[in-house]
């Protein structure tokens, strides 16, 4: 896990500026939506439990953006191991929580910290 975002005193956590827990979990709802129609990736979570995929990916977002939840998965080289994950999937995957933040038109300063925090996990998630 990455570590959170530090705070500047006097500014609120990315997790507050998202608008906490019920938007992060609106944008999560609506990436897992954009993955599950995009014919470049769905293939990859044919065999997934979607509401738990879910509550992982709003409680990894919590906790690295500040907020009081918990990630309780694995870690993301164990959580990806053996799946052949190109940096094609990767983008394509980043693409579509893009997409997901735009519906909820997050602003460009929260989306770029946002995506900030995941970019760095490219390393353990592209094994092909
Ligand atoms: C920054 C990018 C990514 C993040 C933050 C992320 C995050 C996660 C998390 C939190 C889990 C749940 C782990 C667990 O069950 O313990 C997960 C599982 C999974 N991820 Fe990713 N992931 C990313 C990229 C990708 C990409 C690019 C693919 C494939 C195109 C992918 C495919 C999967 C699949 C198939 C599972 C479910 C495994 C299962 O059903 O057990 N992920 N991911």
């Amino acid at each position: 896990m990455p570590t959170p975002v530090p705070t500047a005193p006097g500014q609120a956590k990315l997790y507050d500026r998202l608008g906490g827990k019920p938007a992060i979990t609106a944008v999560v709802d609506a990436f897992v939506a954009n993955v599950a129609a995009d014919t470049r990736i769905n293939k990859f979570f044919a065999n997934t439990d979607i509401p738990t995929l879910k509550m992982h990916l709003v409680n990894q977002i919590g906790q690295a953006t500040g907020g009081p939840e918990k990630y309780t998965g694995r870690d993301m080289k164990t959580a990806h191991a053996g799946m052949m994950i190109t940096k094609a999937h990767f983008d394509a995957l980043v693409e579509d929580l893009v997409k997901a933040l735009d519906q909820f038109k997050v602003p460009e300063r929260e989306k770029n910290e946002l995506l900030g925090l995941l970019g760095p996990m490219e390393k353990d998630i592209v094994t092909a």
